[in-house]
């Protein structure tokens, strides 16, 4: 088999970066581990940033997150007994879009579907060869075959635990992480959300995290200790919890119902360098993590495969390979700066097991500077919007 350019992974970096490059007439295969189902059935992230928009625009997979996505010009953040309200529109001109992950993955496999390019579901034990020469070759067993694929470049693609970091041998690839010492409990429900607009929490007993996914289905975040599960959370005490956590004038309005989704993550920062060995390219959650805090993964996921995308047209339509050379450098510089957003939006709404009185007092500080000072809101404001690089 051949393909100009194989992609490892049908996550949003992958389907998108897959789009993109048909639509420029470069023919790609996508390798994908697990089953179609099991990759929608995979509930993430709900915010959308307007470039993010724009490049499913390019991809010809927008139609219907222009019809059922929700346009949001601000958030509240709730801390002291008190909401307050960050206005996007105002301090940026821009807005976010809140469509879940699900739904954009769903839709850029309904155009790949739609332009007949292969994606090999359930392709196991994913190996890269030659990776410094001018012909890698990718190999895979699917329905018990193995099988090889020669291309001209590997995209990994394939998240956080993918086998495209792992290529790149140790004496070359540095890492930097963060750990945080607690995790996001998530419920999906079939309700209408709290209130129009998404509401981070900072709370005595934890972080909270009111958004949506639709008028009619919210999801909500609670912070949990890292060694508690799913299980330990009936939906009973998951609302309890959330009610405390919030104001009760907000509170009353909260629709609780049975869950039809409930899961831990793991709060994490990490950045792999360099994005690239030989002719392997990473892209998205391969690289790097953010926590999700500043609703980042995604966008960041789309902003690399933005670089990466025009990149490889470039390469193919002129000979020259400059914007390959320089997609590492120019992905990392955003990646830093989306780094320390989600970081500093960590720090500034979490409860830290480990945090002394002076922390609390500098925590409780930041949230007073910031809505007290018009450049600190809009310096939120051009992050979250996606304007500040
Ligand atoms: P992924 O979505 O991880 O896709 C990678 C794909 O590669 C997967 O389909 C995987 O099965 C496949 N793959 C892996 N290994 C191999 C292999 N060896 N061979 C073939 N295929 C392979 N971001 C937010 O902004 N807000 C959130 O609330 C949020 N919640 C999250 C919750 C969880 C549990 C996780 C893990 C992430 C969350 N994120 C969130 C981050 C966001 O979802 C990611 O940034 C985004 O999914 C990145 O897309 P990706 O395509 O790079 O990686
Ligand atoms: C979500 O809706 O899943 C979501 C929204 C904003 C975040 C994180 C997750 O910051």
């Amino acid at each position: 088999m051949r393909a100009q350019v194989v992609i490892i992974g049908s996550g949003p970096s992958g389907l998108l970066l897959g789009q993109l490059l048909a639509k420029a007439g470069i023919e790609t295969i996508i390798l994908e581990q697990k089953s179609r189902d099991y990759v929608l059935g995979r509930i993430r992230a709900g915010v959308l940033e307007q470039g993010a928009v724009g490049l499913l625009e390019e991809a010809g997979a927008a139609a219907r997150l222009h019809c059922e996505g929700l346009v949001h010009e601000g958030i509240e953040i709730a801390f002291d007994g008190a909401r307050r309200r960050v206005d996007f529109k105002a301090l940026t001109g821009k807005s976010v879009t809140v469509y879940g992950q699900t739904e954009v993955t769903r839709d850029l496999m309904d155009a790949r579907a739609a332009i007949g390019a292969p994606t090999v579901y359930e392709a196991l034990d994913v190996s890269l060869h030659d990776l410094e020469s001018e012909r890698p070759k990718v190999r895979y067993v699917g329905r018990e075959k193995e099988f090889d694929i020669e291309c001209d470049y590997v995209a990994g693609c394939d998240g956080f635990h993918g086998v495209g970091r792992r290529s790149i041998p140790e004496n070359v690839l540095r890492t930097y992480e963060r750990v945080y010492p607690f995790g996001w409990l998530g419920v999906l429900v079939e309700r209408p959300p709290i209130a129009d607009e998404l509401i981070y929490v900072n709370h005595v007993r934890g972080f909270a995290l009111c958004s949506m996914r639709s008028m009619t289905r919210s999801r909500y975040y609670l912070q949990c200790r890292l060694d508690e599960h799913a299980d330990d959370w009936p939906d009973e005490k998951f609302w309890e919890e959330l009610t405390r956590r919030l104001d009760p004038d907000i509170a009353r309005s909260l629709r609780t119902g049975p869950s039809i989704e409930k899961s831990i993550a793991p709060l994490r920062s990490f950045v792999a360098e360099p994005m690239r060995f030989g002719r392997l390219f990473l892209a998205g959650d391969a690289a790097h993590i953010v926590p999700p805090t500043g609703a980042k993964g995604l966008n960041l996921a789309a902003s690399d495969v933005s670089y990466l995308s025009r990149a490889l047209i470039d390469r193919y339509k002129t000979g020259s390979s400059e914007g390959l050379d320089a997609y590492p450098q120019k992905a990392l510089k955003r990646v830093w700066k989306v780094e320390r957003f989600s970081w500093w939006m960590t720090q500034m709404l979490h409860r830290f097991p480990e945090s002394s009185g002076f922390d609390q007092k500098m925590q409780a500080a930041e949230l007073d500077y910031l809505f007290s000072s018009k450049a600190a809101q809009t310096a939120l404001a051009e992050n979250y919007v996606g304007l500040s690089y």
